[in-house]
């Protein structure tokens, strides 16, 4: 294994299962399409955080950290994850959200709330220069905090989606099935960084395809080059990136991070009818939809096995409310 050195501990539900989505491939007239079922990770409800927090937190507990602290959007499944992953392993958790204080609890807010994380909102300010100032307000009242970079993405966590890239790898040898072509929602780029890092080294022949959910191409590129070769170095590999070994499609960003428009709330509607898979609003959603639509552009060829990587964020959709439409 190429993490096989790499501290982990061992909290996520692994590995996820990768099931075919027959009804929405003929409906479509496509490829083939499979999902890869990473909302089933565990940690109070899914999604890709689990396998970055398997190498975080075993990082924070060698350094001796006795509270996690990160920050995110109100309705973050990072920071949901991260409280979840305090929780079992035994430390205190510490949130910095973005903006005010809503006046209801729902989705990930409500979960990050039973999980028992305290919860710091950054108003005005930007959450991850809060973050290094709540991390310092800890070290002075004499914690020992672990600071979970935004989104996990360093290479400590993107060391996750290398073993899920191994993970997938050794799946589709088993089940005789070679996938042409991976699609996911690619953000803050652990996810992303991680899979090229194992794609290129263990010699992945298909696509790796992130749908941005929020940055222009050019900037997400920029972030994810740096990212993988940090994590190819971290791990003895002698691999180094450029911006343009990646691939982004920044065709869906839409009117913004979190904003739900027609593009996610059709896709959403769409895998839950024909297929009772649940996407989130922010994400999966998004990504799906660049996807079907990239399908009915005719953009791949019917021939092809096409694997939906699903990231999780189920519990953002309970805080979506009327804003599906149903
Ligand atoms: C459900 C979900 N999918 C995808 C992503 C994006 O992954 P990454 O930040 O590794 O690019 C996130 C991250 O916030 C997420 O919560």
């Amino acid at each position: 294994m190429l993490t096989e050195r790499q501290p982990r501990i061992r909290i996520a539900h692994l590995p996820t299962p990768i099931e075919p989505l027959p009804r929405l491939s003929a409906r479509l007239g496509g490829p083939k399409l499979w999902v890869k079922r990473d909302d089933l990770t565990g940690l109070a409800g899914g999604g890709n955080k689990a396998r970055k927090l398997e190498f975080l937190i075993a990082e924070a507990l060698a350094k001796g950290a006795d509270t996690l602290v990160t920050c995110g959007a109100v309705q973050s499944n990072h920071a949901r994850q991260t409280a979840a992953a305090a929780a079992k392993s035994g430390l205190r958790c510490t949130l910095v959200l973005r903006g005010r204080e809503p006046h209801e609890s729902q989705g990930n807010l409500l979960l990050d709330r039973l999980l028992g994380a305290e919860i710091v909102w950054a108003e005005d300010r930007p959450a991850d220069e809060r973050l290094v100032e709540v991390a310092e307000e800890l070290r002075s009242r004499g914690r020992r905090p672990y600071v979970v970079p935004y989104g996990g993405s360093n290479p400590v966590g993107a060391c996750g989606y290398v073993a899920a890239m191994e993970e997938l790898l050794d799946q589709s040898a088993r089940a005789g099935i070679s996938f042409d072509r991976i699609v996911f929602p690619s953000s803050s780029g652990g996810t992303q960084a991680g899979l090229a890092v194992a794609a290129r080294t263990l010699g992945y022949p298909g696509e790796i395809l992130g749908v941005s959910v929020d940055l222009g191409a050019p900037a997400l590129q920029e972030k994810l080059a740096p990212l993988a070769t940090a994590t190819a170095e971290l791990l003895g590999l002698p691999e180094a990136f450029l911006p343009s070994d990646f691939l982004v499609d920044d065709g869906y960003v839409g009117a913004g991070y979190g904003v739900l428009g027609d593009l996610e709330r059709d896709a959403i509607h769409l895998a839950a009818e024909t297929e009772g898979l649940l996407l989130d609003p922010v994400y999966t959603g998004r990504a799906f939809g660049g996807l079907l639509d990239l399908i009915r552009q005719g953009a791949f060829d019917p021939g092809e096995r096409l694997l939906f990587w699903h990231t999780g964020g189920l519990p953002a959709l309970f805080a979506a409310g009327e804003r599906l439409r149903l």
